[in-house]
């Protein structure tokens, strides 16, 4: 495989590496870094859906905004199927786990809405069924654009292919609620090139996906994060010294690390609308470490950039392993260099003893971290699990330069506005 200036040049930047050698300090368990036990009487936000991803209305500067006082939060949803024959095993019991388990083959985008900022009402649907070109809707981010109310959803349309969308609608209020209307039109805006991130003909398993617009608070321009896998025929990557970092003896051994190629991407609008995107080489790769850097997101504070993403235990590279949850990198500018936090990148973790227990962590500007419920062991040995699909506990995190702190712990799914902007 090519080195990385080969690849992508000397302009505009080189994308900032997660090493191996980092990802040996990352360390499950350390209370600083880990996310409070979450208990198994857990409340379920409803008892006909399934909720993971969950995306706070906001807007272009990233502040969670709320409209006319109501609060509004974007879910990838599912059916649950308690009483689908497909998912009643042999004993004649709905197989729950089943039934989560394959909830992203039928990942659609609804919206719910609360005057406390908790304890969510479903709204509905976002785009009516047929409007959207695939068959799954995966995560993104809801922006809403102006006083008149106008929300652009950037998502991702999933099967066939992953395509970078947007739709453009407007959310309404009234005293009793929230509705969004329009959502018809899907625009999409990119795929893949194949050249900086990987292709579907590249590796069966890549990731495309996941984008989070942003305007970048110093020179003032809209640019999106995504989530991809560096590009090349999967097996073909090379983990060398960079990759490796400074490890110490005895840890040279990479394995198979070679399939692990996730990166954190980024485009650069060319128009002001966000509907014209030209990507740019990504801002980070985790190649030999990691092979997905999910959902990745800003945070700007004290003039810098904290970018997060989420990860998996499961796809971490041979030799190398943390725990499910948030990882995060700082820079002082917007093309890195980016360092871990925490010299390791973890952030918030699951404890070992629940390592399922909350997913999809999305860092806001206020410190608060939102994520859903995944599983949560029942009896000791951890073999019985009671599936969540619903909204976690919200934790706060203090972020002082190149480290974070757990500092409190909220209710269930408690997402307050930073701003309200009342709609004209
Ligand atoms: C994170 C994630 C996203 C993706 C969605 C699919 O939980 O894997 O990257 O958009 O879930 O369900």
């Amino acid at each position: 495989m090519k080195s990385n200036t080969e690849k992508f040049g000397k302009t505009p930047h080189q994308p900032s590496l997660w090493t191996r050698a980092d990802a040996l300090k990352v360390h499950a368990d350390d209370p600083t870094t880990t996310q409070p036990l979450v208990s198994a009487n857990f409340p379920v936000l409803s008892n006909e859906v399934f909720i993971w991803d969950t995306m706070p209305l906001r807007d272009m500067d990233g502040n969670i905004t709320s409209v006319d006082g109501w609060s509004v939060i974007f879910t990838l949803t599912a059916d649950r199927h308690p009483n689908d024959p497909q998912y009643i095993d042999e004993n004649g019991n709905y197989d729950i786990t089943r039934d989560w388990n394959d909830r992203h083959g039928r990942a659609k985008m609804y919206y719910w809405f609360s005057r406390t900022g908790k304890d969510w009402k479903l709204g509905g649907r976002v785009m009516a069924e047929g409007v959207s070109p695939t068959v799954r809707e995966w995560a993104g981010t809801p922006i809403l654009l102006n006083e008149q109310g106008e929300v652009d959803l950037y998502y991702t349309a999933v099967t066939p292919g992953a395509t970078i969308v947007k739709v453009r609608g407007r959310v309404v209020t009234t005293e009793h609620g929230v509705s969004m209307v329009g959502f018809e039109k899907v625009k999409p805006l990119f795929e893949a090139d194949g050249k900086m991130y990987q292709t579907e003909a590249q590796n069966p398993f890549w990731g495309f996906r996941d984008p989070w617009p942003f305007r970048d608070p110093n020179d003032g321009k809209l640019y999106m994060l995504f989530e991809g896998n560096v590009a090349g025929e999967r097996g073909s990557h090379k983990v060398g010294k960079a990759e490796i970092g400074d490890v110490p003896p005895g840890y040279e051994d990479v394995g198979n690390s070679r399939f692990q190629t996730a990166c954190v991407g980024i485009a650069v609008a060319r128009d002001e609308d966000g509907d014209d995107w030209e990507m740019l080489p990504p801002l980070l790769t985790a190649v030999g470490v990691n092979d997905q850097t999910e959902r990745p997101h800003f945070v700007f504070q004290d003039g810098k950039y904290y970018l997060f993403t989420i990860s998996h235990t499961f796809t971490y590279a041979d030799c190398v392993t943390g725990p499910d949850g948030v990882y995060g990198f700082v820079a002082d500018s917007l093309f890195g260099p980016y360092v871990p936090l925490n010299g390791s990148g973890l952030v918030l973790g699951n404890p070992s003893s629940q390592p399922f227990q909350t997913y999809s962590h999305c860092v806001m500007p206020n410190g608060l971290v939102t994520s859903f419920i995944d599983s949560v062991p029942t009896d000791e040995s951890g073999t019985q699990i009671r599936i969540g699909g619903t909204e976690a506990p919200t934790v706060e995190i203090k972020i002082k330069g190149q480290q974070t702190f757990v500092v409190a712990e909220y209710d269930y799914g408690y997402i307050p506005p930073m701003l309200d902007v009342t709609l004209k």
